[in-house]
């Protein structure tokens, strides 16, 4: 018997792998239409790409099983990563179900609970670094030159290779039609620019006739990609010490912010920085308007959109796409930090009577 659900490799042919894919059922994430967060935040369509729903809970699965077939292709014998966590995640999935050795370079203390223990559990070498991300990827990047090992950041390019099908399954899903604006949100700064990949080769094809205004959100403790939009400049001024509650873009010297700024600008889009409270706003609302649950770092995007509609900047008769890139059980601590304790009660039923109608 044999079952094919939606996936990155519906796009086979515009991706560029020969072999047998490394593959467990990535992409074909849904895209829901979201009626009351459009409502609050004051636009006529809004829709949600729920990257979450991925096998190891984000977008980096799309990157993952291109790059990891490529290292395969390429006769690579171990694989690594620097990582906010999501990524070192993925890959740790991924080089699991391909037999191959993975190492991760993570900054210490920074990464979320449920990425570490991914980590762990798959089987990859963990490395806890004392230092950033940004410090760990020169780490990595000096390791993997020296050694014969294969580098999955998004400095890969098959990495974005992969995570352009989020651009083609959009306009999959709404029938053959481009969204006005699509927003993301940044950290190292690839996905955004893979998305707009995505968009463009559809419309390079004829499939479609424009593309999206391209929107990457980040937050204000870290948006070296932000400012430079902002000065209208495609040169960014690293930050030394960037610091958010999500951890997931707690970057401050993205690899591929040039070409971030290069999909923003191209495509007439813009980028905005949100608080750590107005990302948290945006991560209930999901959650209790719409019943999708993100990480932090996903909620920038929602956060961002209404920052922007607020501002006058995104109008209320858009189309927009918003894209949550992971999933709300990657980081467990953020949430029980933002939310009201769990009544404890005796276990009797008048103690639950007066809980359950206690104001
Ligand atoms: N959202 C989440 C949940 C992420 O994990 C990341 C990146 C991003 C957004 C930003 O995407 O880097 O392409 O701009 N996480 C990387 C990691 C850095 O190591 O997991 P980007």
């Amino acid at each position: 018997l044999r079952t094919e659900s939606p996936s990155v490799w519906k796009y086979r042919a515009l991706l560029p792998i020969e072999t047998k894919p490394v593959s467990i059922q990535e992409g074909g994430t849904p895209l829901y239409r979201c009626d009351r967060l459009a409502e609050k935040i004051g636009i006529k369509e809004l829709y949600v790409k729920h990257e979450g729903l991925n096998p190891s809970g984000s977008f980096k699965d799309r990157g993952m099983t291109v790059g990891v077939s490529k290292g395969i292709e390429l006769g690579m014998k171990t694989l690594a990563c620097a990582s906010t966590g999501n990524t070192s995640a993925s890959l740790s999935t991924y080089g699991a179900k391909a037999g191959l050795p993975v190492i991760v370079l993570l900054p210490e203390g920074k990464v979320a609970l449920g990425k570490v223990a991914q980590a762990l559990i798959h089987g990859a070498k963990v490395l806890s670094i004392r230092g950033n991300f940004d410090e760990a990827v020169v780490l990595v990047r000096q390791l993997c030159d020296e050694e014969k090992i294969y580098l999955l950041n998004s400095i890969n390019p098959y990495r974005l290779e992969g995570q352009k099908t989020i651009g083609h399954e959009i306009v999959d899903q709404l029938g053959f039609n481009v969204p006005d604006r699509v927003v993301v949100p940044v950290g190292n700064a690839g996905n955004v620019a893979a998305i707009y990949k995505g968009f463009k080769e559809f419309m390079t094809l004829g499939i479609t006739d424009r593309v999206p205004k391209m929107t990457g959100i980040q937050t204000e403790g870290a948006c070296p990609v932000t400012k430079a939009f902002k000065k209208g400049t495609e040169d960014i001024v690293p930050e030394k010490n960037p610091e958010t509650i999500a951890t997931a873009i707690r970057i401050g010297n993205p690899v591929n912010a040039k070409k971030a700024l290069r999909a923003i600008y191209e495509s007439g889009g813009n980028s905005e920085a949100v608080s750590d409270e107005e990302l948290v706003e945006a991560q209930k609302d999901l959650a209790q308007l719409e019943g999708i649950g993100v990480e932090p770092a996903s909620a920038t995007s929602v956060a961002g959109l209404k920052k922007l509609v607020d501002a006058g900047v995104i109008g209320h008769d858009e189309t927009v796409v918003c894209v949550t890139t992971g999933h709300l059980l990657k980081d467990p601590e953020e949430v029980i930090n933002i939310s009201a304790e769990p009544i404890t009660v005796d276990a009797n039923i008048e103690a639950v009577r007066k809980a359950v109608f206690s104001k």
